[in-house]
């Protein structure tokens, strides 16, 4: 798998989030009590960006229609059936590489 670099570490504080591109996916970031999850920033259902959403321990709820994902796996909580593609995250001393293509389900 193939890592690029997307930005400082220290422009991801703990408790932020942002957008970035990779070739043709918008992934949205968090830094979550210092862990970096990735996820591909379209919700399953009907598309709104994840990144907008409400976080509670490692879940993050949609804010269109609320259902729930889990940052870690990007797999929705209640059922097997739709999940967010995850990217990989590299921390390598200032700077946070992401993988270029989401980990295979
Ligand atoms: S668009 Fe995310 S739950 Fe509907």
């Amino acid at each position: 798998m193939n890592f690029i670099r997307i930005g400082d570490r220290a422009a991801l504080q703990p408790g932020t989030r942002r957008v970035v591109h990779v070739g043709r996916y918008e992934v949205a970031l968090f830094n979550v009590d210092g862990e970096i999850y990735a996820l591909e920033n379209v919700c399953p259902h009907q598309g709104s960006p994840i990144v907008d959403g409400w976080i509670e321990e490692r879940t993050i709820t949609c804010p269109w229609h609320a259902w729930c994902f889990d940052l870690r796996t990007g797999s929705l909580t209640l059922g097997e059936f739709a999940m967010i593609p995850r990217f990989d995250v590299r921390v390598e001393q200032d700077g946070v590489y992401l993988s270029t293509e989401p980990v295979p389900a």
